[in-house]
């Protein structure tokens, strides 16, 4: 079983809201730390790395992928697919092996064999020192990951894999990749100065913003008075973006989008109120019922203490609102038909119940005291959403932190003034005219535009466009995985 450290840190991590699908309830009993501001450079900072992979030489042929962390499977083992793949190509090739726990939580490790994400055997994380130091010369392993630095290189490995570093002769230094997820999660951080300082350190992220954030932090560390930090190298560790999605099957659109109106919507995440913002959206959603319940396909309450009942004698299906993850939540009365909730699922089920939404709601909550969704931590929600072809309903803000979803195969933009569910009724209904009429805005200004822009485009993509938009995604993660590999 877990020991109590570490479900404080399953608590406090969230990168996933996968990850705490069954440990929601304990992050309420912790009291964290109000987050600090680190968004005003948040997309300056961000350097990437050169990319002029074709010319040099493949330099890493055995990496091993590690963690001794329970979570984040889906984030390292999608990175192994992209290596496999990589590799598989290249002239001198190259093999991956994984030390990490096994089964993977919430039968992922049906994934990875539908997927073909990796071929090995997945090895026990005890091993992993071992068989890094059974063979320091030639054929043995130049290239460790560490799937959570923020677990792997605390309680993990940290003296040992410096020590097995050292130990090896300077032909045959192995590199370290840290994958990172939370800035704000900074207990281990004073590990990267030692490995900074011999050039054996890179990190990867699963989204542009933390690594802008981690590239803003090794920059003012660069820049300290202590002379063991500045002389460190900080500056120079090379940061990528490496995102998890992967190519879920994804059913020939059987609940053919193409000639009905918007009606399943989607929140993923925990049930947390500080992570998702489900009481405003509740609220907005009963003011809207009590105006004009019919947009939504219910008729109007009987009595007040009653639920919202489906208007059968309409053509279109009702609008639902589903809510993917774990713990507990209430859902007001009135909206008891209209809010369905689905918990615990595995990936399997996951990925089938994801794949049949019209749209995605990230719903982010500002009270996040663990650190933002937009600065500190990626949620996955990004990730999910593209890997089940279900747009995602965003903002210009949201764009400017995920970067990578910032393209209209995969996203609908609505403006920040109008909230989710005034641009579900909008979507719904063909018609933004409520948004306008309560805003007062006119209709020329900048905001009235951008609702234009949204409704132009609707919330249908195709399955083309998915398909190409998640190419470009593998083509950039293959070029992230040819860096890595040839240690530029
Ligand atoms: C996922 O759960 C469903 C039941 O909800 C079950 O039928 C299926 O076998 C499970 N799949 C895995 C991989 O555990």
């Amino acid at each position: 079983m877990l020991s109590r450290r570490q479900l404080y840190f399953i608590a406090c991590f969230l990168v996933l809201p996968l990850l705490v699908w069954q440990f929601v309830s304990l992050s309420n009993q912790y009291s964290l730390p109000e987050p600090r501001l680190w968004t005003q450079t948040i997309c300056s900072a961000l350097l990437p790395a050169k990319d002029d992979t074709h010319t040099l030489p493949q330099k890493r042929h055995r990496v091993a992928v590690a963690s001794t962390f329970g979570f984040h499977h889906d984030v390292y083992m999608s990175l192994v697919w992209t290596l496999e793949r990589v590799m598989a190509r290249s002239q001198t090739g190259g093999t991956v092996e994984v030390y990490a726990p096994f089964p993977f939580g919430f039968g992922f490790q049906d994934i990875v064999e539908a997927q073909q994400l990796y071929h090995g055997e997945v090895k026990s994380p005890d091993v992993l020192i071992e068989v890094l130091n059974n063979n320091m010369g030639d054929g043995g392993i130049d290239l460790v990951i560490l799937g959570t630095c923020e677990i792997d290189l605390r309680w993990g490995w940290p003296e040992d894999l410096l020590l097995a570093w050292d130990a090896r002769d300077e032909a045959h230094k192995f590199k370290l990749v840290c994958i990172v997820h939370n800035i704000k999660d900074d207990g281990w951080q004073s590990a990267i100065t030692e490995w900074a300082r011999r050039g054996a350190i890179r990190t990867s992220a699963i989204s542009e913003h933390v690594a802008a954030a981690f590239r803003r932090s090794f920059l003012i560390r660069a820049d300290s008075e202590d002379i063991s930090i500045c002389s460190a190298g900080y500056e120079n560790i090379p940061i990528d973006v490496h995102v998890p999605v992967l190519d879920i099957p994804v059913a020939e659109d059987h609940r053919d989008r193409s000639s009905r109106v918007l009606s399943d919507a989607v929140i993923q995440g925990s049930f947390n109120t500080d992570r998702r913002d489900y009481l405003r959206i509740f609220t907005e959603l009963k003011e809207s019922l009590l105006r004009d319940p019919r947009v939504w396909g219910y008729l109007p309450l009987v009595t007040e203490d009653a639920a919202y009942v489906v208007d059968t004698t309409r053509p279109d299906p009702p609008f639902q609102l589903f809510l993917i993850g774990s713990g507990y939540l209430e859902i007001p009365h009135e909206l008891q038909n209209m809010v369905i909730i689905r918990e615990g699922l595995n990936y399997s089920d996951f990925y089938t119940l994801i794949s049949d939404m019209d749209i995605c709601v990230p719903a982010f909550s500002e009270r996040n005291g663990l650190g933002t969704y937009y600065e500190d931590q990626a949620s996955s929600t990004f990730a999910m959403a593209v890997e089940c072809n279900v747009p995602i309903l965003v903002t210009e803000r949201m764009k400017a932190s995920y970067k990578y979803v910032n393209d209209r195969r995969a996203v609908v933009t609505r403006p920040a003034g109008m909230r989710e569910v005034e641009a579900l009724r909008a979507l719904r209904s063909g018609d933004a005219s409520y948004f306008l009429h309560r805003t007062g805005i006119s209709l020329d200004s900048s905001t009235a535009k951008a609702a234009e822009d949204m409704m132009r485009g609707g919330w249908r993509r195709s399955e083309e466009e998915f398909r190409s938009f998640k190419q470009d995604i593998w083509k950039a993660n293959d070029g992230v995985a040819e860096r890595i590999l040839r240690d530029l």
